[in-house]
């Protein structure tokens, strides 16, 4: 369970979109109470420079922020509308940065660790795996790359992923998804971070309604 101070943090973040308009304020909110996010955070070190693939409207970025003022952060996403809201949160903050960008083919730039929050299952795998092999392009060995994702799975927990994403899609939220999601088994999973030069392991997260898991991986030892 995610301490009381990731949760007040959570609570800070989400106020920063106060004056961000109502859709994306709802979206916010959504994934404040949906996501789990506070959980993730606790994983992500502490100081140091991360970098938040597919940031969205950048409130993981936030969160990050609000946590642990030693972190600087850059959040990524390729929807302009997105990265606009995010940008109208910083109000000053140096530490907070966010870019326009295709993870799929622009790797991020070097840093300390990288987070992947809720996207790679709107890539087809040789696109997720790509993402993760230019992850491993900016991380030294053995540093941390923390991705949450959900695992296809024998489960009604796994037909309600699939429900929600598809009408958040439908509704606008999510761009950058084909007509289908790519939601790997655990196996799967585990191997492809392998292939992109990753040793991880995967966190069960029970607490909502999701196949969620959390997969953290570490910058394998160049071959
Ligand atoms: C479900 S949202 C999750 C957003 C955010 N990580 C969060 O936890 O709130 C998925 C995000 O992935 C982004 N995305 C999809 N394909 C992308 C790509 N090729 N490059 C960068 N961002 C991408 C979408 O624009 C969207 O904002």
């Amino acid at each position: 369970m995610p301490g009381s101070t990731t949760t007040a943090a959570l609570e800070r973040a989400v106020h920063r979109y106060r004056r961000a308009p109502l859709l994306a304020r709802w979206f916010v909110h959504g994934r404040a109470f949906l996501s789990d996010l506070a959980r993730v955070e606790e994983y992500v070190p502490r100081h140091g420079f991360v970098v938040d693939l597919g940031c969205g409207h950048g409130l993981f970025a936030n969160l990050l922020a609000e946590a642990s003022p030693r972190r600087r952060i850059l959040g990524l996403d390729i929807d302009d509308r997105k990265i606009a809201v995010a940008r109208a949160t910083i109000a000053g903050r140096d530490e907070l940065r966010f870019e326009v960008s295709d993870v799929i083919h622009v790797p991020p730039p070097r840093c300390d660790a990288v987070t992947i929050v809720d996207v790679l299952y709107l890539l087809p795998f040789e696109e997720q795996e790509r993402v993760l092999r230019n992850a491993a392009t900016a991380l030294a060995e053995g540093a941390p790359l923390i991705v949450k994702s959900q695992e296809a799975r024998i489960d009604p927990r796994y037909a309600l992923t699939y429900a929600q994403e598809v009408i958040t899609v439908s509704l606008g939220f999510t761009r950058g998804g084909s007509s289908r999601f790519h939601f790997p088994s655990r196996e799967t999973a585990l191997a492809m971070f392998e292939r992109a030069g990753f040793r991880a392991e995967a966190v069960d997260m029970r607490r909502r309604p999701y196949t969620d898991v959390l997969y953290l991986a570490r910058r394998s030892p160049a071959a």
